[in-house]
């Protein structure tokens, strides 16, 4: 497709927007797309700028740039390219990673053009495929179901018509996420009792302390390092430094975080890590005026389990149960009724099964495209 196609006087332009008005007006096509609902999560528009303008802590290995499309003079659709060097180095995959996309309805034309020097950007800089859903810290995948609903923390509720304008850009479904709800129930908070007991019982050895307990900074070191090696080879992900990962989480430290994240050990060595949230929806989603939202997608009852490693020595002896088991019990405390086990790839069935024992259901879908080039 030619770069700047004309359609009925409407002219059509792709720019890559550098200066802050024009790093503003991408970082505010969100409100358009999103703002009629009834509840939905604002971006975080200053964290977006900074790493627009290589200045937040993941810079050092990211090559990020925005694409917009306008019509008519007015931004239309918005994707940022992204050459994430730790990625490559870690899967030795010449992959660029699509993020950030959003889009107006009815621009097939323009998201189009944009999409596609967007993913020539990439193959110029000698990409060999290019992934657009799934980026460590960066992007999360494209829902398939709950399009009206508050999506989970963290989580996309895209409109439907996403689908359509990365299957016509030539893309494949790479992989699909499941996330998961528990009810936080009497039956299932004595199930969850008796797994953080098996840990702890003589023999087992397991100690759970919660981030708060460990000492919270000392536990994002061990989080970080936890991480790095349980999902060392987990599809998506590529690994983060300590010196990144502090920024982004030290400053949780006075919230529920620090109680509701756990850390197990094994002989004083630190073998697994779960990050858990309490529900930031009443302080983070912008939930219209007289809208009441199911206590399962929050309102102040919905918790959720936003990452769980258990490094490889240690699996299969009930580690992630007992973390997740005393992070969901810390959320019943605090009076959260549900807790969400967010973001399973399909085909990952260690961490499907403990969802499950977890007593939690499916509760939303997600895909990841990719396209080779
Ligand atoms: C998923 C993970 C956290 C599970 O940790 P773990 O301590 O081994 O899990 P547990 O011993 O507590 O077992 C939990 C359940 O999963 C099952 N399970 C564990 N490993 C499994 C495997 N490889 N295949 C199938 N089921 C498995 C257990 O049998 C148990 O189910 P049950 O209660 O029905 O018996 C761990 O495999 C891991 O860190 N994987 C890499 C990172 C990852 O995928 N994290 C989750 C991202 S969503």
């Amino acid at each position: 497709m030619a770069a700047n196609p004309k359609v009925t006087g409407d002219t059509i332009s792709v720019e890559r927007p550098t200066s802050r008005e024009q790093l503003d007006e991408f970082a505010r096509l969100p409100f358009q797309v999103y703002d009629a609902r009834d509840a939905w999560w604002p971006p975080d528009m200053q964290n977006e700028i900074d790493l627009l303008s290589r200045r937040s802590p993941l810079s050092a290995c990211l090559e990020v740039t925005p694409f917009c499309a306008r019509r008519a003079g007015r931004v239309v659709a918005r994707v940022s390219a992204v050459i994430n060097r730790r990625y490559i180095e870690h899967w030795n995959e010449q992959l660029g990673q699509l993020i950030h996309f959003e889009a107006l309805e009815g621009e097939d034309i323009a998201i189009a053009a944009m999409l596609d020097q967007a993913v020539q950007s990439l193959r110029e800089r000698g990409m060999r495929a290019v992934r657009s859903g799934f980026a460590a810290f960066l992007d999360y995948p494209y829902a398939i179901d709950n399009y009206d609903l508050l999506p989970s923390f963290l989580l996309r509720g895209n409109p439907p018509a996403y689908h359509r304008y990365f299957k016509e850009a030539g893309f494949v479904t790479e992989k699909g996420q499941v996330d998961y709800t528990a009810p936080l129930v009497p039956e299932i908070l004595a199930r969850y009792r008796r797994m953080a007991d098996a840990a702890a019982m003589a023999g087992a050895g397991i100690a759970i302390q919660s981030w708060r307990e460990f000492g919270f900074l000392a536990a994002i070191d061990a989080w970080t390092d936890v991480t790095n090696s349980a999902f060392d080879r987990h599809w998506g992900w590529n690994p983060v430094t300590r010196a990144e990962a502090r920024p982004m989480l030290t400053s949780l430290w006075g919230t529920p975080v620090a109680d509701l994240s756990m850390l197990a050990s094994i002989d004083g060595q630190c073998v697994g890590a779960v990050f858990s949230v309490p529900d930031f929806s009443t302080a983070l989603a912008r939930v219209r005026r007289g809208a009441r939202l199911e206590p399962e997608r929050g309102g102040g009852t919905r918790g959720a389990l936003i990452n769980i490693g258990v490094v490889a020595r240690a699996r299969g002896r009930g580690v992630a149960l007992a973390m997740a088991a005393r992070s969901f019990l810390a959320m019943a405390q605090r009076k959260m009724r549900f807790a969400g086990y967010t973001l399973v790839l399909d085909d990952n069935w260690a961490s499907r099964r403990t969802a499950l024992s977890l007593g939690a259901h499916v509760t939303g879908n997600f895909l990841t495209y990719r396209r080779d080039l």
